[in-house]
């Protein structure tokens, strides 16, 4: 059988679409509200740098050079206890589990795009009220929308890398772009353009509390797609000689280019209408509609291009949430696509359901456990423990099971001088970076 490949733009892309997603423009902007902005920002972009690019190159080289689905990749290129080595792959089991609340707030995104157009809120205590009601009484519109979501998402996972993934990618991603790019650009000429400069890039460390600092390497992995075999599923597929550093790099950058584009353009529109920046998970639906509803018709359109820009983000990550485990079954079990993407889709799907009953009144206490409900635990458990968790399984794959000399073969010529300190901050630092943060997120360790 023929594998289809990504071509080198299409892997770009489609890497991109999978970093740039509802943790840009969604979860970004108000965990750097809710930390104090500057200080939690410095730290994020300082783990992006450090330990989130690197892990990146590793990742795409475990993929690149396994050629198959996660675990398979693993257990190939371990010279040594494939058995054990194997196991490493499974993380792909974290992309379901955030699917099932990530297909969920698509739903919400798509709802809050034909509101844009029916009903925008007309004052923050309406836009809440709005939100609340469709998160705790509204279980008919939420599984309606979550749906929809599923049965999209499915759809393109069935037609595969070349004719569903690299395609959605193709069309999808130059959009989000021109519309981050153009509202930002319109963010700019407000007088609160500087105001959200500020808050966004000037430290306050009494702020940065150790909780932040973690949060902030967590928010790193989960943004970047790291940690769960998206990207090692996607590198699988990758034409020959694939510039893997160069490659990561573009991602990072288009990764951090659109959250912080984002970002500031959601606390330039916040601060000119004097909302406040620490709202939590409500801050792109309420305050935010609150704010294009004071713009008038300007308002009105930008709203619906920014829920659909979000809702495109959100569509290109959540496919390579879902490819992991498709392509598992594909590889290892000799499933049909149809079967291995509908499996997973139902997955998802069924268990999304329980996540989001789990914020509404009437199921909510049933579906809490201490301290948390289900939806916040998926959350907490995936990007806090799972990703990071996986991260490190791959650096420490990386820098001391696979031959060295393979590692430099793919590498070498494009890292040249730095690919020593590229290897041995991926043996050495960045696994005792995550096991402490790791800790942690446990309660084992107070910072
Ligand atoms: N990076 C995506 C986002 O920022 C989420 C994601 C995590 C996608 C892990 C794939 C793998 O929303």
């Amino acid at each position: 059988m023929k594998i289809a490949r990504f071509s080198r733009i299409g892997f770009i892309l489609a890497a991109s679409g999978s970093a740039v997603g509802l943790g840009n423009i969604w979860k970004f902007p108000y965990i750097a509200g809710a930390n104090g902005g500057g200080a939690f920002v410095l730290v994020y972009l300082i783990t992006v740098l450090a330990i989130g690019f690197s892990v990146m190159i590793a990742e795409m080289l475990i993929g690149y050079l396994g050629r198959k689905d996660g675990v398979s990749s693993f257990e190939t290129l371990a010279p040594t206890q494939k058995s054990k080595w194997k196991y490493g792959g499974f993380m792909g089991v974290a992309g379901l589990l955030i699917m099932t609340f990530y297909s969920v707030v698509i739903g919400w995104i798509f709802y809050y795009v034909v509101l844009s157009v029916t009903a925008l809120p007309s004052s923050v205590a309406e836009a809440e009220a709005v939100f609340t009601t469709m998160l705790k009484e509204d279980i008919v519109t939420q599984i309606f929308y979550h749906t929809l979501s599923f049965l999209l998402i499915t759809a393109v996972l069935l037609r595969g890398i070349k004719g569903g993934i690299e395609k959605l990618n193709i069309v999808l991603m130059p959009l989000l772009v021109v519309i981050i790019g153009g509202m930002f650009l319109y963010a700019t000429t407000l007088n609160a353009f500087s105001q959200a400069v500020a808050f966004m890039f000037v430290p306050d460390w009494s702020k940065l509390t150790s909780t932040a600092m973690v949060t902030a390497v967590g928010h790193a992995f989960f943004t970047l797609s790291l940690g769960m075999g998206a990207i090692l599923t996607y590198a699988a597929s990758l034409p020959k000689s694939p510039n893997l550093v160069r490659s990561s790099l573009i991602v990072v950058a288009m990764d951090t280019g659109i959250a912080l584009l984002a970002g500031l353009m959601l606390f330039t529109f916040l601060f000119e209408y004097g909302s406040e920046p620490s709202q939590g998970p409500g801050l792109v639906f309420i305050s935010l509609p609150a704010v294009f509803y004071e713009m008038g018709s300007l308002g009105t359109f930008l709203s619906l291009i920014f829920f659909l820009a979000l809702a495109f983000a959100g569509l290109t990550s959540a496919v390579s949430l879902t490819e992991p485990m498709v392509q598992y079954f594909i590889d290892r079990f000799a499933w049909s696509r149809f079967k291995a993407a509908v499996t997973m889709g139902g997955f998802f799907y069924l268990v999304g359901i329980v996540t989001l009953l789990s914020n509404t009144t009437q199921f909510g206490e049933l579906l809490t456990f201490g301290s948390k409900n289900f939806f916040d635990w998926i959350d907490y458990i995936t990007a806090s423990i799972m990703l990071p968790l996986g991260g490190l399984v791959m650096a420490i794959f990386v820098g001391f099971t696979i031959e060295k000399s393979r590692v430099e073969a793919a590498l070498k010529a494009e890292l040249g001088f730095l690919f020593n300190i590229w290897y041995y901050g991926l043996r050495y630092l960045i696994p005792i970076a995550l096991v402490i943060v790791m800790l942690h997120q446990l309660g084992i360790l107070t910072l």
